[in-house]
């Protein structure tokens, strides 16, 4: 017995940080106790042993894990990321433990964007529940599931925000509106961190893509941002910085050029604003591979160059590329690069290793050896209810005809669709390490709601896409999208027969999992060409037609809102997604998302968001003139707007009370309205408050998202909402670039959605 526990003693010894003597555990979590300890760590690093720590890679073709192994045993690696299971984690924990001088631990990273084992809808779905409590709850489990897994760090959230439906990563973020991405954002850091990122079940999180990735030209990927500072300052940087008030240990440093600059390689960016203005303390990761980019960017010569800016401008960690381990130590030999500077990017690094509790256990996400899952997949690790509960609330009814929705479970329904039975496509972008055999397909759903009361008549009526570009782009790299080898006309055929056995017929449409993902922009938004001919011979048959779109940006769906009688939008709604949206079409879920994006009518209306200037030539809807602001050929305006959803109940709202007609310099003014239900049906909805300064030193939006309520309310039921106003919320970046809220006249307007709003104003003094 002795003999086992002095054995187990000197492992556990040997398995301290090599400094353990001087510096002994357990190491507080204060701030002061980790700089002494990282500063006497620093003093024992050899040169090459810092640039180490600067080095995040992956395994993969160029680093397969023989060479990891060399690495790790040198001291030349400081994180990893894409390895996700315990046994593999704790191997190359153990290397280091066992093989490298120091001994400092290694973190592991990755892409939890929306769930890890069980995936949750993409962030678009979940801005659309508009329902903080549930993301929170998505945080909170999708970190403990990666925590579960061994991991320390998440490449999350993602904050970018869009107005560019073209830009296939809209599906990562959380919509078009600054206010709502920052509470979203905010919301899953305090989540996934937990009271610390050491804790066993937390991760650290890493804010992304820093800044502005989400406006890039043309919604082409990886293009060219270039705005006024007012907008990036009003619009796209808040989410940001709430997201690092609220915590986040990490940012990763996005892959375009912001005004000329690359963000790799802007020192403003990353440290006058980030770190001198903002106070950032953690650690800024570069994209996968930005300091070879600055290269083709055009603002570094060569290898020696990029990495001099790229340090310079304040990247702490390189992201799989070598050229930091490759050329810092000649730089510094040279003079072009000071041991200063190395010194702050490592001690960055060994920051956010201390914060995550790594000195004091290195294994304090593994546990101890033997207690790894036997099945890393198992299905008692999922969290099935909390996923399904999430994705009810994530879809939006876009249209509603004659009570189409919801349907009887008795029914004879006709499920088709290329949609209705992929596993793969429902969970989405990033899915992580979601596996698609565990998702639950609508037409399982379906089956299993209607547990066999009522019949479902499947056919899957159409491919994806019949372009074979389109088909060979989304299976470059594996089979992605299977591709029916029938003629298109014989698919529709089997759909239509299936359609004219049923009562009601629903489509599911829209996009495969890669049209809506990193580097998948697209120039047209409309749904392929070969689904848009299933939904015309499916409504010829004449029964009712429902569409469940599943697709991850705003579409153009101007002929599908005709041809539908009930549409209601999923998202890419996750594991549970079958059952949920079962639940929302059967109506054992009352819907009650709100669109977190406008969706336009066409392509050519783009950029068309919700919070736009006015000019001095305003479209009138009603009293259309020549020479206003419009297109002369289309309809104006969206075809929904942002913050609409429909219910299966019918909710009133009052007019506006305002507790005064001013807000003092330093108080609050408060406006309430009373929502009524008034259906048959308990239902829950999204109050949303917006303000619109009417006269400043600049123009303002014509409206601005301030705040918002998620109520539910039964059959008859009233409740009042009401929201606080103070001066932060009337703020503004003037001309001068200060931060202000001027005297005057505001507008309050509250409803359920941005357009149909009860209005009142008041005077800030
Ligand atoms: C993406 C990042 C992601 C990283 C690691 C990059 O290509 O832009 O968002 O976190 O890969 O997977």
């Amino acid at each position: 017995m002795k003999w086992i526990y002095s054995v187990s003693l000197a492992v556990s010894l040997a398995m301290q940080p090599a400094f353990a003597d001087t510096l002994s555990g357990p190491h507080p979590m204060t701030e002061q106790a980790r700089d002494a300890y990282v500063n006497q760590l620093l003093s024992k690093m050899t040169l090459d042993e810092k640039i180490g720590q600067m080095r995040l890679i992956s395994v993969g073709p160029d680093t397969p894990k023989e060479a990891i192994r060399d690495m790790i045993q040198h001291g030349q690696v400081g994180a990893i990321f894409n390895t996700v299971t315990r046994p593999d984690i704790r191997a190359m924990q153990d290397q280091v433990m066992q093989l490298s001088r120091l001994k400092i631990p290694l973190f592991f990273a990755y892409d939890v964007v929306h769930g890890q084992r069980t995936i949750f809808p993409i962030p678009l779905g979940l801005a659309s529940s508009w329902d903080l409590d549930a993301v929170s709850e998505v945080g909170r489990v999708s970190a403990y599931e990666a925590a579960d897994d061994g991991l320390n760090m998440t490449w999350a959230p993602m904050v970018d925000v869009t107005r560019e439906p073209r830009w296939g990563r809209g599906s990562e973020g959380f919509g078009e509106d600054t206010f709502l991405t920052s509470q979203m954002g905010s919301t899953m850091v305090k989540a996934m961190q937990g009271k610390s990122a050491a804790d066993r079940y937390a991760v650290m999180t890493s804010v992304k893509h820093f800044a502005a990735y989400g406006a890039v030209e043309g919604g082409r990927d990886y293009n060219t941002v270039d705005m006024s500072p007012q907008r990036l300052f009003q619009d796209y940087l808040p989410p940001y910085k709430a997201s690092l008030d609220a915590g986040s240990g990490g940012v990763m440093v996005a892959l375009n050029s912001l005004n000329g600059t690359p963000a790799t390689a802007d020192s403003w960016l990353l440290k006058d604003l980030l770190r001198g203005e903002w106070k950032f303390k953690g650690i800024t990761i570069s994209d996968h591979g930005a300091i070879k980019e600055l290269i083709k960017h055009g603002v570094a010569s060569d290898p020696q160059e990029a990495v001099r800016i790229a340090l310079k401008s304040g990247i702490d960690m390189s992201m799989s590329d070598e050229y930091y381990s490759k050329y810092l130590p000649g730089l510094v030999k040279s003079g072009a690069v000071t041991m200063a500077e190395i010194d702050d990017a490592a001690r960055h690094v060994l920051n956010v290793k201390y914060d995550m509790g790594l000195f004091n256990d290195p294994y304090s996400h593994l546990g101890p050896k033997g207690s790894d899952p036997q099945d890393t997949n198992a299905e008692s690790r999922l969290h099935r209810a909390e996923a399904r509960d999430v994705a009810r609330k994530s879809m939006v009814l876009l249209k509603n005809w004659r009570e189409t929705l919801p349907l009887k479970k008795t029914a004879t329904v006709a499920l088709v669709g290329p949609l209705a039975d992929s596993q793969r496509d429902i969970m989405g972008s990033w899915s992580a390490a979601g596996v698609a055999k565990q998702s639950i397909t609508l037409l399982q759903g379906m089956r299993n709601a209607m547990n066999g009361k009522g019949t479902v008549l499947y056919a899957k009526g159409a491919n994806i896409s019949d372009n074979k570009g389109i088909q060979n782009f989304l299976n470059l790299y594996e089979q992605a999208v299977s591709v029916d080898t029938r003629t298109p006309q014989q698919m529709i055929d089997e759909a239509v027969a299936q359609a004219k056995k049923a009562d009601v017929v629903v489509a599911a449409v829209g996009e495969a999992q890669g049209m809506a993902h990193e580097a998948s922009s697209r120039s047209e938004l409309a749904l392929p060409a070969s689904q848009q001919k299933l939904l015309a011979a499916l409504k010829a048959t004449g029964k009712p037609l429902v569409i469940v779109l599943m697709n991850g940006r705003a579409l153009t769906l101007v002929n599908e809102d005709k041809l539908a009688d009930a549409m209601l939008e999923t998202w890419f709604s996750g594991t549970e997604g079958g059952n949920a949206i079962a639940d929302v079409l059967f109506g054992d879920y009352n819907p009650s998302g709100k669109l977190p994006v406008t969706f336009p009518r066409s392509v050519g209306q783009i950029p068309l968001y919700y919070n736009h200037l006015p000019t001095g030539r305003p479209y009138n809807f009603e009293k259309p003139n020549k020479y206003t602001s419009h297109y002369y050929d289309a309809i104006n305006g969206p075809l929904y707007p942002f913050g609409y959803g429909l219910s299966y109940t019918t909710f009133t709202v009052s007019p506006v009370k305002m507790s005064s007609r001013t807000l003092p310099r330093n108080g609050t003014v408060e406006a309430s309205v009373t929502v009524t239900n008034t259906g048959k049906r308990a239902g829950a909805t999204v109050v949303q408050m917006y303000l619109n300064d009417p006269v400043a030193s600049l123009s303002r939006p014509v409206q601005e998202l301030r705040g918002f309520k998620r109520i539910m309310l039964q059959a008859g039921e009233s409740q009042t909402v009401r929201f606080k106003i103070d001066a932060e919320a009337l703020k503004f970046w003037n001309q001068k670039m200060q931060h202000v809220a001027e005297p005057g006249k505001f507008n309050v307007m509250i409803g359920l959605d941005s357009v149909r709003t009860q209005d009142a104003q008041f005077d800030y003094l």
